[in-house]
């Protein structure tokens, strides 16, 4: 798989991204993945971005859009491939490329990037193979003993089919003796790092005598393999080395299934074998990292996944050191935190295996918040019996609040804290001041506050200006009349403004593409609020009510955009002052302004 940096840099013209749009009919794509039923001129299904009971999401093929009016997904065919499969813009473009046989021009490489690209290819497709050796192994007579193991773990055969379980016998160069005849290399077998090379002995298998889990990329690519022993033996897990395509800081296991998952959160645990007993038991948003600490790097790549992570990890101390580690990595890349509790079992292989799916369930919904985690790790350090420990404790808690970024939320922890505590709100709210005020550390850029203040607001005028817009991309015939009276510039938020004058610009040319003014946004949010732009619910039934909506929604923009431009004008504007006498002039000339539709084609 091309690694994230890669996928930045590359960017397709708008023709070639244009052409790709084209031929990806949004209904033939969506088909794919949601069973859609025609009503109307759309198309309904349910959602797959939420869980529900009734369809609340369309394709409409006129617009080339989806619009979930249950969630507020939406957007063009790209925006559905980049949330559904979890891909980056240009991942998507190929993706879609691909599927329409559209070969895509080919980005420039260095003779040394080719190298390294054809090694990785090589790499991987020798992988593919062991994968295969193994399964096969395991399902043969030979690979009884593994069978055996497996099935002592209470893993079903559909488990380990889903998950390409295999199995690797006690004679040390049968992968080495297969491969050799399917005509690889001595080289290239080294670099894969299915092979280990010893003096004496030369290239023999790195797995032996041991059950064998694939490990895969997002892209279902198997970039490595661990194996673990049937018993006590140690190592007991043996993992692939770092390869060209096996890099363990930036990849996770179970993320090529948990991706598509439906919950909101991932459930991150320690090993292969959590994550297959979550999986079987049905919890689908199970990752492990491969035998490492939880890095920045998995951080960020969660962060493309999920705004929450529930840290399953083991009961022990280990486990609790490494949630700790990971609690502020976590933190930093924008992803909360919040750890189940597993007592009084190990792991969640374990837990599920003694109590169940339900009770699992259950800790889930109780994982704790990490804030109060990390605190009730802290309280073990200090004596709360004695007066004076417990002074000191509540002075390091009231620290630690400080750090705070935001005052509600120090608010927030300080309530929480003295209840759980059962100590005085105002006691903890005064220890808190009192170390802000000895100049805590600064806080940087408040970044939440401005998602905050982000939040819509939706008076009604905003409702009216999407409503225009939406009737503007379902009857394109309106546009010589709403232009001879509204202009983009009458949209008082600049994302609508933007969205109206590419829109006007299209309709002039007689064109109407809106997933492409869709695409025009990068930002996922603005992306959004641009698919609810065009999908706007019509508060109407007959064609008459919905003429006089028209005439009254222009009539409301027009009434908004004139305020606007009146509270804003600067005394001395003289071309403000114009353009707010001809704005007022047209909204005189809407009195009586009467709209036809023409009929609604079912
Ligand atoms: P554990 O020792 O907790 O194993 O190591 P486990 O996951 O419970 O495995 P089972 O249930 O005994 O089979 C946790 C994880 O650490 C890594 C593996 O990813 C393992 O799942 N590990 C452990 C290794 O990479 N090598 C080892 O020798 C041990
Ligand atoms: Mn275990």
């Amino acid at each position: 798989m091309d690694s994230g940096e890669e996928n930045e840099t590359m960017y397709y013209s708008d023709e070639v991204i244009e052409e790709v749009r084209l031929r990806s009919d949004i209904v033939s794509v969506v088909s794919g993945y949601v069973k859609l039923q025609r009503r109307g001129s759309n198309y309904f299904g349910l959602c797959p971005f939420h869980n529900e009971k009734s369809p609340s999401f369309s394709v409409s093929p006129g617009k080339q859009m989806y619009y979930c009016f249950g969630c507020g997904a939406g957007g063009g065919v790209f925006n559905f491939i980049m949330e559904y499969e979890n891909y980056t813009f240009p991942e998507a473009v190929r993706f879609l490329a691909d599927r329409a046989g559209i070969s895509l021009p080919e980005e420039e490489y260095s003779e040394e990037a080719r190298r390294e690209r054809d090694k990785r290819s090589s790499v991987l497709e020798l992988n593919k193979l062991a994968a295969k050796f193994y399964y096969f192994q395991l399902r043969a007579p030979q690979g009884q003993r593994g069978m055996e193991y497996l099935k002592n773990r209470e893993l079903s055969d559909e488990t380990m089919k889903h998950f390409g379980l295999g199995y690797a016998g006690p004679d040390g160069s049968m992968l080495y003796r297969y491969l050799k005849k399917q005509g690889y290399s001595d080289a290239l077998l080294k670099d894969s790092g299915l092979m280990q090379v010893n003096e004496r002995q030369g290239m023999y298998d790195k797995f032996w005598n041991r059950v064998i889990f694939p490990i895969m990329d997002v892209n279902n690519k198997v970039i490595g393999f661990g194996g673990r022993v049937m018993g006590d033996g140690k190592p007991k897990y043996l993992n692939s080395p770092e390869t060209v395509v096996f890099d363990k800081s930036r990849n996770l296991y179970g993320l090529n299934f948990a991706r598509t998952s439906k919950e909101k959160n991932l459930l991150v645990c320690e090993g292969y074998m959590d994550v297959i007993s979550m999986h079987q038991a049905g919890f689908t948003n199970a990752v492990a990292s491969l035998g490492t600490a939880l890095t920045s790097r998995h951080a960020s790549i969660l962060k493309r996944y999920t705004d929450e992570v529930i840290l399953t990890y083991d009961s022990d101390e280990a486990g609790i050191k490494a949630a700790l580690r990971a609690i502020p990595l976590l933190k930093e890349a924008g992803v909360s935190a919040r750890v189940l509790h597993m007592d009084p079992y190990k792991d969640p292989d374990e837990f599920i295996k003694a109590l169940g799916t339900d009770a699992f369930q259950e800790r889930i919904a109780r994982a704790e918040n990490s804030f109060l985690f990390e605190l009730s790790v802290m309280e073990k350090s200090y004596d709360m019996k004695d007066p004076d420990g417990k002074t000191r404790f509540f002075q390091a808690a009231a620290a630690k609040i400080a750090g705070l970024e935001l005052e509600i939320e120090r608010e927030n922890y300080i309530e929480a804290v003295a209840e759980r505590y059962q100590t005085s709100y105002e006691g903890m709210r005064k220890m808190v001041l009192n170390v802000l005020m000895q100049g805590a550390p600064v806080r940087t850029a408040p970044r939440s506050l401005e998602r905050e203040r982000r939040s819509e607001k939706d008076d009604g005028l905003l409702k009216s200006q999407r409503l225009l817009l939406t009737w503007l991309v379902e009857y394109p015939e309106l546009y010589p009349t709403v232009s001879s009276y509204v202009s983009p510039e009458d949209f008082t938020d600049p994302l609508y403004r933007e969205v109206a004058s590419m829109l006007f610009e299209q309709l002039a040319k007689k064109e109407r593409n809106p997933a492409r003014i869709v695409d025009h946004f990068m930002d996922p949010v603005q992306q959004r609020t641009v698919a609810q732009i065009f999908n706007t619910e019509i508060p109407v039934t007959t064609r008459e009510e919905e003429e006089k909506a028209v005439a009254d929604t222009i009539r409301r923009v027009m009434t908004g955009a004139v305020e606007q431009k009146n509270a804003a004008l600067d005394p001395g504007d003289l071309q403000g002052l114009q353009a707010l006498i001809a704005a007022k002039k047209r909204l005189e000339g809407l009195a009586h302004l009467h709209i036809s539709l023409p009929e609604r084609k079912e």
